[in-house]
């Protein structure tokens, strides 16, 4: 099958069922994002399809030809990262990291749609991602950065 990861073709010897998680991780060393549960239910494994957010864990490669696949990887490198990972940084968003690649890409999904959300729609936006280190004030800060809505004067409090 052929797939379009990170602006890039990839010709992937899988099963058309094989979920696209363990496709990005096993076969195209792509190890952003997370398995969690597999479930759908914890959002570590959080991918975009086209515009949307989705469950790599639950999307079968079946369902991915002709579409575009974004990850972590997509957005930036540790040399040279995107706005929005920046962010995430500058905030500290991560404690243990498993859940950030995932709540990244739910971010980025959101500010594609909405490029200034309010702080009540950033928390409707991330819910189906859990945080098990509860850092989501941080997570939630660094969305709000990202989206130029945090004050210079909160930014250099550290607020
Ligand atoms: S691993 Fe996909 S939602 Fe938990
Ligand atoms: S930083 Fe550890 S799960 Fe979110």
């Amino acid at each position: 099958m052929k797939l379009n990861v990170n602006g890039r073709d990839h010709d992937v010897d899988a099963e058309p069922d094989t979920p696209l998680l363990y496709v990005l991780r096993d076969y195209l060393e792509l190890n952003g994002a997370k398995f969690g549960c597999g479930l759908g239910q914890c959002g570590a494994c959080t991918v975009m399809v086209d515009d949307q957010a989705v469950f790599s864990c639950l999307t079968p490669i079946l369902l991915l030809e002709g579409r575009r696949v974004t990850t972590v990887e997509g957005l930036g490198s540790p040399e040279k990262p995107g706005a929005l990972q920046q962010a995430f940084i500058d905030e500290q968003a991560a404690q243990c990291g498993y859940c950030i690649a995932g709540m990244i890409m739910r971010a980025h999904a959101l500010l594609q749609r909405n490029a200034s959300p309010s702080r009540s729609e950033i928390v409707t936006a991330l819910e189906p991602n859990l945080c098990r280190c509860g850092t989501h004030m941080r997570i939630i800060r660094a969305i709000e950065r990202a989206a130029g809505k945090r004050t210079a004067a909160a930014k250099e409090a550290g607020r």
